[in-house]
């Protein structure tokens, strides 16, 4: 093994607590320092190569070390780093606020920014809860779907429902309500879980300030998919009773569903829209929320009547971030992505059939670029997913299961061959259980 990557992980060990690991796991599967990335590829000191089939956690969308994407924020760097964004403003983020409003459902005509997915969520829920006060309705509650999630930081965290993210802190989380999930992706469990949507709508729309989902796809929830048909019956439900419906495409956003933002399969406009993740094409860390001008005007008087929102980050609107989300968007509009990914999306269906010969699979489900599948005949805590990470890792695909879901959602630049290696790699780890 390389030197230096031998000196890295007993460093890293020394000081650094990683996200949503038990610490003690690395002992029994160590760290693997990387390198550098090139396109799909993460390559580590000894010269490994590794498929990202996840994207870094969703993120990357044009691949590692992207050309386009680096000049674009080199010339960034050498020109302004990074401003304050009260009193002052930038060209990057004025050119992206345009941008992102052109691309988004019609009605989505302001954008604030965050530096994270959870932060956005932050700010939505504020929003939404504050446009609700400054027109003098009390309402206290979000309401949420089952299996839901939307981040980790408190607010995000008490909107959403898997457990083994919120159980330890259920006490100190605001007490939200959520309602049922389609159970499936047909049109008839859309229908039955938009009747219990009215149902709670009915009761407690009073209470209620907005309605918070996933559009299509609950992704750390175990990529759980729905018919667009429930997005449509949350848009007029929502509307019938006065309650913001938020639509989070932190994950689902930016061609993922293989359209732009999932809610255009539904053709609908939340009032409230979270963006982060491939915003910045997987470089910099940054979210926004889109809303109305309806939203936005009730905020809008005179300081001395104090509806202003006051929420702010220190890196709100940073110029590189923005920069590298400018990128992001020539690149899709250059390079015609979203026309090309159908092509690959109907390869990848096509490819996925043979998944349905292993007795140990179920539930093979694809929406656009976001392919799963659930392994069965293991227990939770048999933890089955580390195995086939270990074994894919083996032979150059890095596959990291969510409990007994297998997924994938590489990078758009992804090849044809490339699938091909991540899915006989992945059948092949699936086989050998
Ligand atoms: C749908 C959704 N919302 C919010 C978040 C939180 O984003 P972040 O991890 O940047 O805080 C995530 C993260 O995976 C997500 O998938």
């Amino acid at each position: 093994m390389h030197k230096k990557s031998l000196i890295l992980k007993q460093e890293d060990l020394q000081h650094i607590w990683h996200p949503c690991t038990q610490m003690s796991d690395y002992e029994k599967l160590p760290l693997i320092p990387i390198e550098k990335g090139k396109g799909v590829y993460l390559y580590d000191f000894d010269g490994n190569a590794y498929i990202d089939s996840i994207s870094s956690w969703w993120v990357n969308l044009f691949g590692h070390c992207n050309p386009y994407i680096g000049k674009k924020l080199k010339q960034q760097v050498d020109t302004l780093e990074h401003v304050i964004l009260t009193s002052f403003t930038h060209e990057p983020i004025v050119k992206l606020s345009s941008r992102l409003v052109a691309i988004s459902p019609k009605g989505l005509n302001r954008v604030f920014y965050a530096d994270n997915g959870s932060s956005a969520i932050e700010v939505a829920l504020k929003m939404s809860y504050q446009y609700h006060k400054n027109k003098n309705q009390d309402k206290k509650f979000f309401l949420a779907l089952e299996n839901s999630y939307h981040g980790e930081t408190m607010g995000a965290l008490s909107v959403s429902d898997v457990g083994l993210y919120k159980e330890t802190f259920e006490a100190i989380l605001l007490k939200s309500i959520f309602t049922p999930v389609p159970k499936d992706a047909s049109i008839k469990a859309a229908l039955i879980a938009a009747k219990e949507l009215e149902k709670i709508l009915h009761v407690r729309a009073d209470e209620i300030a907005a309605f918070v989902l996933e559009p299509l796809v609950q992704c750390a929830g175990g990529m759980h998919m729905y018919h667009s048909m429930y997005l449509q019956k949350a848009r007029e439900l929502c509307d019938a009773y006065g309650v913001h419906l938020i639509a989070d495409e932190i994950a689902v956003g930016f061609g993922r569903t293989g359209k732009m933002f999932a809610c255009e399969h539904a053709g609908i406009s939340p009032d409230f829209m979270t963006l982060s993740k491939g915003l910045t094409g997987g470089y910099l860390p940054m979210s926004v929320v889109l809303t109305t001008d309806t939203v936005y005007d009730a905020f809008y008087c005179d300081y001395s009547e104090q509806k202003a929102f006051l929420h702010s980050h220190s890196y709100t609107g940073n110029p590189l971030a923005c920069s590298v989300a400018n990128a992001t968007l020539d690149i899709f509009e250059k390079q015609n992505i979203l026309e090309k990914n159908q092509r690959k999306i109907r390869y990848i269906a096509k490819k996925m059939k043979r998944f349905t010969t292993l007795a140990n699979v179920a539930n093979i489900r694809q929406t656009g670029m976001i392919i799963a599948l659930d392994i069965l005949g293991f227990k939770p805590e048999e933890r089955i997913g580390l195995q086939v990470f270990t074994y894919a890792l083996q032979k150059g695909v890095f596959l990291r299961p969510l409990g007994n879901t297998l997924y994938f959602m590489p990078p758009f630049v992804i090849t044809y061959k490339q699938i091909d290696k991540m899915l006989d790699v992945a059948f092949e780890a699936l086989q050998n259980l």
